[in-house]
């Protein structure tokens, strides 16, 4: 089975499996985001966090390849009044459109080879304006440890030092590690072990 059927096939289901309300650290970083102007939410999946995001006020993109994600994605923007931009796409090959955005999320987009990784992290360099916010949060390799969600390969999850690396051309870097119960749907639920980041290009 394709990555792609994989996804489809867990999406399946009639419930949210990542849940409906917003990544928590996502929720956190509400008063760094501005009153206004575009976002992008890469793999966003279902919608939660781009869905919150346009109640944000922020005229949103949410990119993924799932169509049956992006069907639910649909009618959680329906169900919470507000309006998102559809986009399905690989984000390995989506063209980022160069500093079109004032704000861009990456929640648990994990399944990105090391290789992959680093053209989805040039594709945000690229496509956030200057100053422009970015939001990440993922797993440690101590996730291993609790198997609550993500991937299984240790090449796949984030450390400080391969986000500082990563993103050591922007300013106000802020890293967060924390050790947590997570409650996001059935596919992220238990004691977890996670890494959040803010910075601006
Ligand atoms: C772990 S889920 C996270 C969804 C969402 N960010 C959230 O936090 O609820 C990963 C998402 O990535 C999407 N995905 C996986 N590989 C992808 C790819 N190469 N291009 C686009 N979307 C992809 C899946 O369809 C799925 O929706």
């Amino acid at each position: 089975m394709s990555e792609q059927d994989t996804w489809e096939s867990r999406y399946s289901v009639p419930e949210f499996i990542f849940g409906r309300e917003p990544n928590y650290f996502l929720q956190s970083c509400r008063e760094l985001l501005p009153a206004s102007g575009k976002a992008l939410a890469i793999a966003d999946g279902e919608g939660r966090n781009g869905v919150w995001l346009a109640e944000q006020g922020l005229s949103v993109v949410c990119l993924d390849f799932s169509e049956s994600a992006q069907r639910k994605a649909t009618s959680l923007a329906k169900e919470r009044g507000v309006k998102i931009d559809l986009v399905r796409a690989d984000i390995h090959s989506w063209s980022y459109p160069p500093e079109a955005f004032d704000v861009v999320i990456d929640i648990f987009t994990q399944f990105s080879s090391p290789t992959e990784r680093l053209k989805k992290w040039q594709g945000v360099h690229n496509t956030l304006k200057p100053g422009g916010l970015f939001i990440l949060q993922g797993y440690t390799p101590r996730q291993l440890q609790f198997n609550t969600g993500g991937p299984k390969k240790i090449e796949n999850l984030y450390t400080r030092q391969m986000l500082e690396e990563a993103f050591r051309d922007f300013h106000d870097v802020r890293i967060v590690e924390e050790e947590r119960e997570m409650r996001e749907g059935p596919a992220h639920s238990g004691m977890s072990a996670v890494i959040g980041l803010t910075a601006r290009r």
